[in-house]
């Protein structure tokens, strides 16, 4: 076969599956169902497994009903789970759903169906295929290049469109919890920051050219985040990470000595003029130093403050050398 027979057959079997499909849906639904992901009267999938099937019974000509059913059940099954795998799975929009069938692998393919398609692969080879090649060639070849590249180009817009549009959505989805994110951290955490001894830090430099109140918002922030991926209780996180550095010297000229070892303590006593504190936010605030201060943190938020703060403090100094070294 010429390519331009195959970009044909491809058109027309998208077509043909759309029908298919939309017969089989409707009736199922009673109620007319446009199925795919493409707005236009064609399934690519349909197209994609004639293109297969032709090029497998070409090279299978021959092969006993057991080779040809084998590899018949491989490639329209491998083609529906691709599909799946491809739509569910990474773009999250699936296009069919076998939850409610037996025997099936992650919803994208099930024993039935697979049957189906087998019936369909035997069908397409022994009556459809030999009916369409000789229907192929009393049509004119001009006539069959231009409608197969006309409707290619219109099928690949189509695409182009609706990709376009899931990118955006999610774009769009992405910003809104973002938003969402924002406005819940200030909710928790605007009171606090506005609190007289917490804007003190502002006069505090803490890491290079960060003050302290930079830094313990960071902090809060990104814990806030990691504990909202992992389901845990935001609030304590927030809290504690604010109030973790509750100190008021500089910590490089002045203070106690073992600053690393004492300020987590010198911290939750400050912390306690400023709120009042569950065990969990106070855990927070005097482990957030371990290893240094040798017990381990009791809670998962305080081992997620605990690691935000130290990611937070690796990443200012690595950061600013990293400028440093640049602007030499
Ligand atoms: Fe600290
Ligand atoms: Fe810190």
């Amino acid at each position: 076969m010429k390519f331009s027979e195959y970009v044909f057959l491809f058109v027309l079997f998208s077509s043909i599956g759309w029908i298919l499909e939309v017969i089989f849906r409707s009736f199922n639904a009673k109620t007319f169902v446009n199925p795919g992901f493409l707005k236009g009267p064609y399934l690519p999938i349909y197209g994609t497994g004639a293109f297969i099937l032709t090029i497998c019974a070409t090279h299978l000509e021959g092969s006993s009903l057991l080779v040809k059913g084998l590899i018949y059940l491989f490639v329209t099954t491998g083609l529906e789970f691709i599909t799946g795998f491809i739509f569910d799975g990474c773009l999250h929009t699936p296009l069919w759903d076998y939850s409610k069938q037996r025997f099936r692998i992650k919803n994208y393919v099930c024993l039935q169906f697979s049957i189906y398609w087998l019936i369909l692969a035997f069908t397409f080879e022994y009556l459809v295929l030999p009916m369409y090649l000789s229907v192929f060639n009393l049509l004119n070849p001009v006539t069959v290049d231009i409608f197969a590249i006309v409707v290619f180009g219109v099928m690949f817009a189509d695409w182009t469109v609706r990709c376009a549009g899931i990118i955006w959505e999610k774009k769009e989805k992405r910003r809104l919890t973002s938003d969402n994110h924002e406005s819940e951290f200030m909710n928790i955490a605007g009171p606090l920051i506005g609190h007289p001894a917490i804007q003190r830090l502002r006069d505090f430099g803490h890491h290079r050219d960060k003050t302290r109140l930079d830094h313990s918002v960071e902090v809060a922030w990104h814990s806030f985040l990691l504990s909202k991926r992992l389901s845990l209780d935001c609030n304590a996180t927030v809290k504690g990470a604010l109030l973790h550095d509750l100190f008021f010297y500089d910590w490089l000229r002045e203070g106690p000595r073992l600053h690393g070892f004492r300020h987590p303590r010198i911290s939750l006593e400050n912390a306690r003029k400023v709120t009042t504190l569950s065990k969990k936010e106070e855990d927070i605030i005097i482990k957030h130093m371990w290893p240094i201060t040798i017990i381990p943190p009791r809670y998962p938020e305080s081992w997620v403050v605990c690691f935000v703060d130290t990611y937070c403090t690796v990443k200012d100094y690595v950061t600013v050398n990293r400028r440093k070294r640049l602007e030499f």
